[in-house]
């Protein structure tokens, strides 16, 4: 897709990116104090666009504001910026937005920055990746999607520095997930992943991989993962909306199951696919 200067939207209007300006007063820049989202486009079509609102109206509860528009209103902007049928994923950030003051303290009658763009999905890397586990630096209310990153931004810079593409977190011996994305492992043929709860982000294509695995009678189970259960698992996978399901072969410089991507991943994988592209027949 490679736009080079793509229309973006900020506040009501569509404008060429470069021209797009927020105030150095917006709390977004001075505190993190925003929510966002990131929603998969295959063939033009917005990726299960109602869960994706659903968890952005959660998150902005979560930080004490109103959506400031509805559902109708999110799906024209989207459409307007989706470019083409390639695989791209659309970015949506509203952050408090810009108080005369800066004031730790919520302002009142303070007007809302929302600003979304589209962007292209790189393709998931064949042959599986490698990930280390480190301790989960983050606050505890991390089901909320929030802007304020710079943890998870230190725990992925420290995976790269190991040779790593990802972090796995450990909470309390427990994994939670990784700095950008959900964990699964299968654990005596069983495809596990850590419960929803404060500590994980409710993914949005955890659910589905649940959902499609259960569909496909694949045994699943939501529970709490040690990391000595993590390190015995055959399988590891990663999932989010800008990867997809990624499988891992290395964890901690040491080879998960026979050190290619499983058999249950190549698998659901396949039915993941598939799914996608009954999405883009059904245009
Ligand atoms: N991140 N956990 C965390 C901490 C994440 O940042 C993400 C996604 C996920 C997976 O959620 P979903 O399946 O709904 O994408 C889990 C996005 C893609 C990002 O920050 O760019």
């Amino acid at each position: 897709m490679a736009v080079e200067n793509p229309t973006i939207y900020l506040n009501g209007e569509f404008m060429a990116l470069d021209r797009a300006k927020v105030s150095v007063l917006d709390r977004g820049f001075l505190f993190g104090d925003g929510i966002y989202e990131v929603i998969p486009v295959y063939g033009g079509r917005l990726f299960r666009l109602d869960e994706h609102l659903r968890r952005l109206e959660d998150s902005l509860a979560g930080i004490r504001m109103q959506p400031p528009l509805n559902r109708c209103e999110w799906e024209k902007i989207f459409d307007r910026l989706i470019v083409g049928e390639q695989d791209q994923a659309v970015y949506l950030q509203i952050t408090r937005g810009a108080a005369l003051k800066r004031d730790h303290a919520i302002p009142a009658d303070v007007v809302p920055t929302v600003f979304a763009m589209c962007t292209p999905i790189t393709p998931v890397p064949a042959g599986g990746v490698r990930v280390v586990t480190l301790d989960d630096i983050r606050w505890q209310y991390c089901h909320i999607k929030a802007i304020t990153l710079l943890p998870n931004v230190l725990l992925r810079q420290q995976a790269l520095d190991r040779g790593g593409v990802e972090a796995i977190l450990i909470r309390h011996g427990d994994v939670t997930e990784g700095a950008a994305s959900n964990v699964f492992a299968v654990i005596d043929g069983v495809l596990a992943t850590p419960p929803k709860s404060r500590h994980i982000l409710p993914g949005i294509t955890r659910d589905l991989i649940l959902e499609l695995a259960q569909e496909y009678r694949i045994p699943t189970a939501e529970r709490n993962i040690t990391l000595a259960e993590l390190q015995r698992a055959s399988e590891i996978w990663l999932t989010s909306s800008t990867r997809e399901i990624l499988p891992v072969v290395e964890l901690d410089g040491t080879r998960v199951g026979d050190g290619v991507p499983g058999p249950l991943w190549q698998n659901l994988y396949a039915i993941y696919q598939e799914y996608k592209n009954t999405l883009r027949v059904r245009r």
